[in-house]
């Protein structure tokens, strides 16, 4: 019964208390440590190196070997030298050192270690993507494009990255292919141009990368890195499915980029990934050469000057280089996490499609539910036991059944949601049961818990089979597993376990900034073990499905491989902007994209600028662009000192010219207490540069509702070039009496149908 715990990534409630816990408990785990020695991060001022050493990871060293230079246990107490995420190392010193270090007059920050986790084919065709016209024939399918995925490794076996078709390597590349454990440069081909490992940081908190866990390489052991790099950029592959659910082609977002893998993630008992392996994975990947990368996975949530993701990023941007990230899987408000303004962040939504079982009752009434159970199996006329009356065997608690009861029986478990489903599951198997109808409102059971054949039913569907079984003393029910349904309305909705808004670090920036699918995701995964156990057989798959924001991130990396196939020269900012202002926020019944638990409208907290649109991201009309010098004013207002500023932005000197925090961002968000006076009011001030035609008349467009005044000034933007940039100021005006949030949206539309659209949001915080 472990088949649900070998593959936690797939498993997003679940993986969320995991993540909860291992940031809990790392803390001792790192303290208790022998020697007293603790992994930090040290930014140093790359000027004053002496010039008599030759390279900066000279100095690097040299600085930590003075400290005790009679450390004899062989050990080393350097990890990692950082030249592009930022200027300094990591390293295993004892607070001593630490203090000396600190006293030098070339240190700059400190960083302690800390620890994260990652966020756990038809969607292609959800997107839009289509082979006759829009953004997969203009971009080439992300021809020459490198995306850069930090993860947990990859299978290079995979059919995905086959490298048939593929266009040669680029001159350009300065990656590798790194030997090591069951991993060699002959992996690499056309398709997968680069793989590393960096594991330093966490063999430094003890971590043992053995065979029983991990392999000590690029490759990949869980799975998740396969899934992510195949949803971003896998070749297309014809006549994959789940165990014959979701059957069909997969294929990458852009099946025409190249892939390199970094992998900083690895699988044990305790730890996943350490923020100084991420540092010199973002490091390598910078020098290397990729356009794009892939972030699922979060840290510690920091504000920036302690957040390397945030740090890395940043320096990436300056660089050109693309970063999207994962939000994360806390499911609740105030939970998103990477997101920094440089970073898109990206949350789940569902798809149109579901996995379906359907149960007939004796009396001949047919009900649907969920099930992912791997086989095409059909139960007819089967007894059913019911334990009722609100008891512990209605609800299928462990140990609360007897094998005589339930043995060869469909069982039926209720679940006013204090229970488990995989725990019922759990008992339902140790017990004999022959399958289990599970009425459940709260919780997921992820593929990989079907261990016997069982149909989740939401509770209100599930009251007439009650009803039934009540009444009628030997009732029966026949099931019917194994079908997929396309069309599900409505679709897209968002992930229950999509983390929401407002940004715990900061709330003056909308986050998240946009939705792709992350729910049910079919993808190439790792064959290197069993997927899940169905009685006696391990069943071992080549494709599977996954959700989580991690399956979220490498759709967008996807798209932003082939918007920059497409626009070479834009920034990540104006690549970002198209991205966002071309999203859309209706669902397939052409109503406002709901909320997948509570199916009640959603708000941009919960989908940012709305679901991607890739086709119309092509063409977005105007770009809100950014560039360094935005994000160190922004920065500038965020009230850091001279040391956190320069962490952040790896320089001792900037120029703060203004400090309202007021940053060209694509979304708007105004936050107020409602405690003092009847109105808020906040202005903002934006500029767009027309990427569309030479000459084109925007009219601003803006829907709010009564409680939500927004003003925009001018109201028309009149361009006659390419590229020319107008300002326009938008102010927001919000009566305390209104709901929590409130929101509106402000659209510039010009004659040729570009729609160029952004959320304003405004929240009451206490
Ligand atoms: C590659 O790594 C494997 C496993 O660590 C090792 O056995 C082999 O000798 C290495 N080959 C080279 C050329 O370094
Ligand atoms: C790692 O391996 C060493 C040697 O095999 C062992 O002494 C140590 O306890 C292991 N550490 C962990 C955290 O498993
Ligand atoms: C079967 O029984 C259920 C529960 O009593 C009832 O809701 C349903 O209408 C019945 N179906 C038929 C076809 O009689
Ligand atoms: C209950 O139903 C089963 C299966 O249809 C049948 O074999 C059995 O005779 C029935 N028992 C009673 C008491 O009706
Ligand atoms: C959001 O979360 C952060 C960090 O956990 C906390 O400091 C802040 O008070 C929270 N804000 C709200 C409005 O709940
Ligand atoms: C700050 O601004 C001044 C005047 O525009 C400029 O000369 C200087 O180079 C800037 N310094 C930095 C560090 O950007
Ligand atoms: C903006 O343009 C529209 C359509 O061209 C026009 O009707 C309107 O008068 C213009 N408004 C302003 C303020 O110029
Ligand atoms: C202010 O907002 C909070 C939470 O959004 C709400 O509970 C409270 O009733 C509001 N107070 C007033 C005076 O509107």
């Amino acid at each position: 019964m472990t088949s649900g715990a070998m593959n936690p990534s797939s498993s997003a409630s679940r993986n969320t208390y995991l993540w909860l816990l291992l940031l809990s408990t790392t803390t001792s785990f790192v303290m208790s440590e022998s020697e007293g020695r603790q992994t930090y991060i040290i930014h140093m001022d790359h000027s004053q190196k002496p010039a008599s050493f030759p390279t900066h990871e000279t100095w690097h060293r040299a600085t930590v070997d003075l400290l005790s230079p009679s450390l004899s246990d062989g050990e080393d107490k350097f990890l990692y030298s950082y030249n592009h995420v930022m200027h300094g190392f990591s390293a295993r010193l004892t607070p001593p050192e630490l203090t000396k270090i600190e006293k030098s007059p070339a240190h700059r920050a400190t960083i302690k270690e800390s620890f994260g986790k990652l966020f756990t084919t038809h969607s292609s065709k959800f997107l839009g993507l289509k082979h006759s016209s829009g953004l997969w024939p203009a971009s080439s399918y992300g021809e020459g494009v490198i995306i850069g995925i930090l993860d947990t490794g990859i299978w290079p076996e995979s059919a995905s990255f086959s490298d048939k078709g593929m266009p040669p390597v680029p001159p350009r590349w300065k990656g590798e292919c790194e030997n090591g454990t069951a991993f060699s440069p002959f992996n690499c081909n056309r398709k997968l141009i680069g793989a590393r490992s960096f594991s330093k940081g966490l063999a430094a908190a003890g971590l043992n990368i053995s065979e029983k866990y991990d392999y000590d390489s690029a490759r990949d052991y869980t799975g998740h890195g396969t899934h992510t790099s195949s949803t971003a950029a896998g070749a297309p592959v014809l006549g994959v499915s789940h165990f014959g659910y979701a059957s069909g082609i997969a294929r990458g977002i852009a099946p025409a980029a190249h892939i390199a893998m970094y992998k900083v993630l690895w699988e044990s008992d305790t730890l996943e990934s350490a923020s100084s392996d991420v540092l010199a994975g973002m490091d390598q990947a910078i020098a290397d050469g990729v356009d794009i990368m892939s972030l699922s996975l979060g840290i510690l949530l920091a504000p920036y000057f302690n957040d390397a993701i945030a740090i890395a990023s940043l320096s990436a941007i300056e660089k050109g280089i693309i970063v999207v990230c994962a939000a994360g899987n806390y499911g609740v408000h105030n939970s998103t996490n990477n997101g920094a303004p440089w970073i898109m962040t990206v949350g789940a939504g569902t798809i149109d499609r579901s996995f379906v079982a359907t149960l007939t009752m004796g009396n001949g009434s047919t009900i649907e539910g969920t099930s992912y159970f791997p086989e095409s199996i059909y139960i007819a006329d089967a007894q059913v036991y019911y334990g009722k009356d609100n008891s512990d065997k209605a609800k299928c608690r462990l140990s609360a059944l007897k094998p005589k009861e339930i043995a060869g029986k469909v069982v039926l478990c209720d679940n006013d949601n204090t229970v488990d489903p995989y725990s019922q599951v759990e008992e339902l198997d140790d017990k004999g049961a022959y399958a289990a109808i599970l009425l459940n409102d709260e919780f997921n059971l992820a593929p990989e818990e079907f261990s016997i054949p069982a149909v989740v039913i939401p509770t209100s569907s599930g009251a007439p089979i009650k009803d039934y079984l009540t009444r009628q003393g030997n009732a029966t029910v026949s099931m019917r597993f194994l079908q997929t349904k396309l069309g599900t309305t409505p679709a897209p909705l968002v992930a229950d376990f999509s983390s929401r808004g407002p940004d715990p670090i900061n709330p003056r920036i909308l986050k998240p900034d946009i939705l792709a699918p992350g729910a049910n995701i079919l993808a190439a995964v790792a064959p290197n073990r069993p997927f899940m156990e169905v009685g006696p057989y391990d069943l071992v798959t080549n494709y599977a499905l996954y959700s989580g924001t991690s399956m979220a991130a490498p759709h967008i990396a996807g798209v932003a491989a082939l918007l920059k196939a497409v626009h070479k020269d834009w920034s990540p900012a104006a690549i970002k902007s198209a991205m966002m202002t071309t999203a859309y926020t209706m669902d397939n019944t052409g109503t406002t994209l709901k909320d997948q638990r509570w199916r009640h409208a959603a708000t941009p907290l919960d989908f940012g600028a709305g679901h991607i649109n890739p086709n119309k991201a092509m063409d977005p009309g105007l770009i809100y662009d950014l560039n360094l010098q935005d994000y160190i004013e922004f920065l500038c207002s965020l009230g850091y000192t001279k040391k956190q500023m320069s962490a952040v932005i790896r320089r001792g000197q900037w120029n703060c010219s203004r400090s309202d925090g007021d940053l060209n961002y694509p979304s708007f968000i105004t936050v107020y207490s409602n405690k003092t006076g009847p109105t808020k009011v906040e202005s903002f001030k934006r500029v767009v540069t027309n990427v569309g035609d030479d000459s084109s008349v925007y009219q601003a467009i803006l829907a709010s509702p009564k409680e939500m005044k927004v003003t925009v000034q001018p109201s028309n933007l009149t361009f006659t070039h390419k590229y020319e940039k107008q300002s326009f100021h938008l102010t927001i005006e919000v009566d305390k009496s209104a709901p929590r949030v409130t929101f509106g949206y402000l659209k510039w539309i010009d004659q040729h149908n570009h729609v160029v659209s952004s959320p304003i949001v405004a929240i009451s915080v206490l």
